[in-house]
């Protein structure tokens, strides 16, 4: 068996928003599996938006790699290659600290093992990993969906938004809107995900048609993208909406702040605002996992994947992540 194994790494400490060239591809030794873990061959890492952010060393206070010597980080599942720990080698598992390369080392309390049965295991990265867990917490443990919900969700096309109008609709929502870029997510979401109408934000007159299919009011608002459409959707919002603030892609890579929401339609709305860290709700993955695996494999809670074939593929598609233009979930097949 081959001692060493492929990883990507930076070139070099990051000022800008990474591209494809920021990437290199290297030879490096293949980890030894831990006394009380395991050694995991990856079949599938994620691409997440928030990695952007982190490599430039700029999220959530976490150090960016080391170039050239640490893997870009990303979550991963695979199956248990070697085992010092009552995992059994063969079992398929799900890891937080992947990152892009073949092989990687676990303790036992930090993999999570997975039964993909007939489903794909790259599913546990997107509708049930953690842009899944991402849009159930924002969706039933903040919103609390229920009964004739009207639920407005902007990037709507991404594994998150996506999995929170399936999930929104399971808990009953009456009616599920999403906002996307493009004729082709719009039709993604109204189709594959089952929103009942999608609004593209890049065509003409898109605020009417908006307002259209809001008509009569949100009571439930998902903010994925900027404040901008964060302040558009509180316009729309009955009173005593909620809305969850999860995310604000158009804004990460610059650095003139996110404008201000404004104050004044919150108190005339009544809304309440509920800001979302994922991280809040790792201890309740197998509630999640729970309620959502069931949809996943009746097919009510569909993602889809944008695959990079290999790591020497993937610094392109996370360029096009990074830009908004990936379809579904971000992920490179090993
Ligand atoms: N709070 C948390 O704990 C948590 C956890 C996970 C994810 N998130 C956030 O949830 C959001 C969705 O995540 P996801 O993984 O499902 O990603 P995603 O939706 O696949 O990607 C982000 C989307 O944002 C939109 N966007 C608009 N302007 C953009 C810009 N200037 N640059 C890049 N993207 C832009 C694009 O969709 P359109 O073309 O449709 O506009 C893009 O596809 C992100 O904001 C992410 O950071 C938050």
């Amino acid at each position: 068996m081959s001692t060493t194994m492929q990883q990507a790494v930076l070139r070099a400490p990051l000022d800008h928003t990474p591209q494809a060239g920021d990437f290199a591809l290297v030879e490096t030794a293949r980890p030894e599996c831990p006394e009380g873990g395991v050694l995991v061959r990856l079949s599938h890492v994620s691409m997440d938006p928030y990695v952007g952010a982190r490599l430039r060393g700029r999220h959530m206070g976490e150090a960016a790699p080391e170039p050239l010597r640490e893997a870009i980080p990303g979550h991963g599942v695979g199956a248990v290659e070697e085992s010092r720990c009552a995992i059994p080698e063969g079992a398929m598992v799900h890891m937080m600290g992947a990152g892009w390369r073949d092989y990687a080392p676990a303790l036992e309390g930090d993999v999570r093992v997975i039964a993909p049965g007939a489903l794909s295991a790259s599913v546990f990265l997107s509708a049930l990993g953690m842009p899944g867990l991402t849009a159930w917490a924002g969706m039933t443990q903040l919103a609390k969906v229920t009964d004739g919900d009207v639920v407005l969700i902007d990037a709507a096309a991404g594994a998150v938004g996506g999995a929170a109008g399936q999930i929104a609709r399971a808990r009953g929502a009456a009616k599920v809107i999403g906002i996307a870029g493009g004729a082709e997510k719009s039709a993604l979401v109204r189709e594959s995900y089952g929103f009942d109408a999608c609004i593209d934000y890049r065509a003409e007159g898109w605020r009417d048609a908006l307002a259209e299919a809001a008509a009569g009011g949100i009571s439930v608002h998902f903010e994925n993208v900027s404040s901008e459409i964060l302040t558009l959707a509180l316009t729309h919002m009955k009173p005593y909406g909620r809305a969850v603030l999860c995310g604000l892609a158009a804004h990460y890579h610059s650095d003139a702040p996110a404008p201000g929401i404004p104050f004044g339609l919150i108190i005339g709305k009544r809304a309440s605002l509920h800001g979302l860290v994922v991280y809040d709700f790792y201890d309740r993955w197998d509630e999640f996992l729970a309620e959502c695996q069931p949809l996943a494999e009746a097919g009510r809670l569909v993602i889809a994947e944008d695959i990079a074939d290999g790591l020497a593929e993937a610094p392109a598609v996370f360029e096009r992540l990074m830009a908004g233009r990936n379809r579904g979930k971000a992920l490179i097949a090993l």
